[in-house]
């Protein structure tokens, strides 16, 4: 059950709760202003934080959206790595527009190969550490072939069409082929509650997404649940760790299998 805000107010007292107040809602400024170009990375970026860079670079992933402090948390020990990412969705209404997250992951990670993947032809924007794939995200053909051609994928961006039908499709599809400790991300999930969008005003719909994320939630406690008859899942087993974020949810590959002590424990305490 959620905590009211009237029951907040009582435990914090009135002093606090009108600074909460004032807090809430109040963004972080979007970036220094003039620094936004899509030219060479410019020296002042070092050192500053990635919802800075998002900004130099031009995508939505802050400003629009919020993701990027939650991104530089969860790859900040990957980033000097060598490693591939795939982003899905490479964005802009042109053959040559678009790719702003694309270069943006190819300076922050300067050791990476950055593939990204859009149903539309974006494929001018290859270049150097970076290669564009035109393809459908549930088009098994091509993910296969991705991977085929890089290797296992270390990180994975569904930005693409954002319907739930379709991020499911391809997480089956690619989970099953990502390395362990693998980072599987899918944005703006908050089209699972839109029917317009292919989801749904049912919370608990299965066929939308944050519905099925709870079930990968309930899959991590597979170990823990008395149901005699219940026989784990494949993603029960190898998803490690489900980190939910406003409209954002990044998923982490990895042996689920630790044991419980439901034997000693569930009788009571
Ligand atoms: C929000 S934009 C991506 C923005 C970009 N990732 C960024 O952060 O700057 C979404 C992109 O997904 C692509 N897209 C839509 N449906 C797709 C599908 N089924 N398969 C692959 N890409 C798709 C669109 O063409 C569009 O370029």
């Amino acid at each position: 059950m959620s905590i009211t805000k009237s029951e907040v107010r009582r435990v914090v007292g009135e002093a606090a709760w009108v600074r909460l107040k004032l807090a809430l809602g109040r963004r972080p400024p979007a970036g220094p202003t003039g620094l936004r170009s899509t030219g060479p990375l410019p020296a002042a970026l070092n050192g500053l934080d990635l919802s800075t860079w998002a900004w130099h670079f031009g995508t939505d992933k802050w400003g629009e959206h919020w993701y990027t402090p939650h991104y530089e948390r969860h790859f900040a020990p990957l980033r000097r790595k060598r490693l591939t990412l795939l982003e899905i969705g490479v964005g802009g209404y042109d053959r040559s527009e678009g790719g702003e997250s694309l270069r943006m992951w190819e300076q922050w990670f300067p050791r990476a190969r950055i593939l990204g993947l859009d149903i539309e032809d974006k494929t001018e924007l290859s270049r150097g550490r970076v290669t564009v794939y035109q393809g459908n995200q549930v088009d098994e053909g091509v993910l296969r072939r991705i991977i085929d051609e890089h290797g296992p994928l270390r990180v994975v961006i569904d930005d693409g069409s954002h319907n739930p039908a379709h991020v499911r499709q391809t997480f089956e599809t690619l989970f099953p082929l990502l390395p362990d400790g693998a980072l599987y991300a899918i944005e703006d999930t908050q089209t699972s509650y839109w029917p317009t969008w292919g989801g749904s005003l049912d919370l608990a719909d299965p066929s939308a997404t944050i519905p099925w994320v709870k079930d990968l939630v309930d899959g991590l406690h597979y170990e823990e649940q008395l149901d005699p008859g219940r026989i784990s899942s494949w993603t029960d087993e190898m998803v490690r760790a489900v980190h939910c974020y406003h409209n954002l949810v990044i998923i982490e590959k990895g042996d689920n299998r630790e044991g419980s002590s439901a034997d000693r424990l569930a009788a009571g305490p």
